[in-house]
């Protein structure tokens, strides 16, 4: 059941990195796909009246302000955006459902399990539109990942393996800040490690046993004044994994890990060949397959173009390739999507818990040492 509605109103929390990507795929779903209700930017949220306005006159939204509970009592608004830091998801997500209004917020869901908990059931409750930023999903060459294994492209799976890696935590000089601090949640496993579940989770389907290992590779951090504190986030993470029908597989996840900038490498062995993909490269997709003679095999590179839909969206020709942004763009078209009633390709809130409870059992692992089943 989805609401048929002739203008969605829109209101959007934080307007940081995440908070822009959102008004640049509000102020674009329409003209890319040409589909849809008409959007109205209603109002927009800050920490400070004066931002707020500012990022209002620059992002094209009527209202303003600093206060988010009167963005989600505003009438006008039909759907909110959650671009906050991580420890706001919760509460700002569960009151818009309570509120009625349709949610659209950034991941990780939440920086507990007993929060991701709540706001599933204030989701399901509501019986509104419930959708996390897990845009790496919606890239299409990862769709086409998703077809070659299921037309059987590589055979029967075996073994993934999967790792991402940054390096804004790789300065052992940079001081002491939130990503450090234990109330921003685990380190790797929810800040970041949630992007690689979201793609394993999407192509193969969840873990049901699996160890896990945490790191800090600088147990301590500066702090302004003078002094060190000890750092309570781990910023490297291993995990090694059963999935259904006997697959294996691990995941590696590094925030400290110099010359990485967006590296998503994803590697599928199957029966009858492999699939490499990596975010870093996300245009274009590696196929080996075991087809033809054995003399001239090798992996092939497959670059984006318009037949990789919804690319055709943005670009009529091939191999000139989509960006971050464009990502969200499709994001928000799948939550249209979803608030229609349509099929939409999207992690909602209840497949967003499934992806909260994996991290869950990895931390776990990783306090007590040894193997969950999930
Ligand atoms: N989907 C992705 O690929 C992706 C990438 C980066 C960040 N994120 C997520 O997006 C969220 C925001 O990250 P970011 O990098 O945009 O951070 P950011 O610091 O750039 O932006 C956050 C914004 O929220 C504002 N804010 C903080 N508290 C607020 C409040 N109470 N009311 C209104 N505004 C408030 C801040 O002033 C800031 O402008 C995080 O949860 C992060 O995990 C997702």
């Amino acid at each position: 059941m989805g609401e048929q509605m002739d203008s969605i109103g829109v209101g959007l929390i934080g307007t940081g990195y995440m908070g822009k990507a959102h008004a640049l795929a509000w102020t674009g779903v329409k003209a890319v796909f040409g589909d849809g209700p008409r959007l109205r930017l209603e109002h927009l949220v800050e920490v400070t009246d004066a931002l707020a306005a500012q990022r209002a006159g620059e992002f094209g939204f009527a209202q303003s302000g600093s206060d988010w509970r009167a963005l989600i009592a505003n009438p006008q608004v039909d759907v909110v955006s959650i671009t906050t830091p991580n420890q706001f998801h919760a509460e700002m997500a569960i009151a818009a459902l309570e509120a009625g209004k349709h949610v659209w917020c950034e991941k990780p869901m939440a920086t507990s399990l007993a929060d991701a908990e709540r706001m599933e059931a204030a989701a399901r409750a509501s019986g509104k539109a419930a959708v996390l930023g897990y845009n790496y999903i919606q890239s299409p060459l990862f769709r086409l990942l998703e077809d070659l294994l299921k037309g059987g492209e590589i055979g029967r799976v075996n073994h993934v393996r999967i790792e991402m890696d940054e390096d804004f935590m790789a300065d052992p000089a940079a001081p002491f800040g939130l990503k450090s601090d234990a109330a921003s949640g685990y380190g790797a496993l929810d800040d970041f490690g949630v992007h690689p579940l979201s793609l394993l989770h999407t192509l193969i389907g969840p873990m049901t046993r699996l160890t896990c290992l945490e790191a800090k590779p600088y147990p301590t951090r500066p702090v302004a004044g003078g002094g060190q504190r000890e750092v309570e986030t781990h910023d490297i993470a291993l995990v090694m994994f059963e999935m259904a029908d006997g697959v294996s597989g691990q995941l590696a996840l590094n925030r400290s890990a110099w010359g990485r900038k967006g590296r998503i490498a994803l590697q599928i062995y199957g029966d009858r060949g492999t699939l490499v993909f990596d975010q870093e490269r996300f245009n274009e997709v590696q196929l080996y397959t075991i087809d033809g003679k054995a003399e001239t095999r090798g992996f092939r590179t497959i670059l984006a173009g318009p037949q990789h839909t919804p690319y055709n969206r943005f670009i009529p020709a091939p191999g000139h390739g989509l960006g971050f942004n464009e990502l969200k763009v499709i994001e928000c078209h799948e939550l249209l999507n979803r608030i229609a009633g349509k099929p939409a390709r999207v992690i909602d809130f209840s497949a967003g818990l499934v992806i909260e409870r994996a991290v869950e059992a990895m931390a776990r692992s990783s306090r007590e040492r040894g193997w969950e089943s999930l």
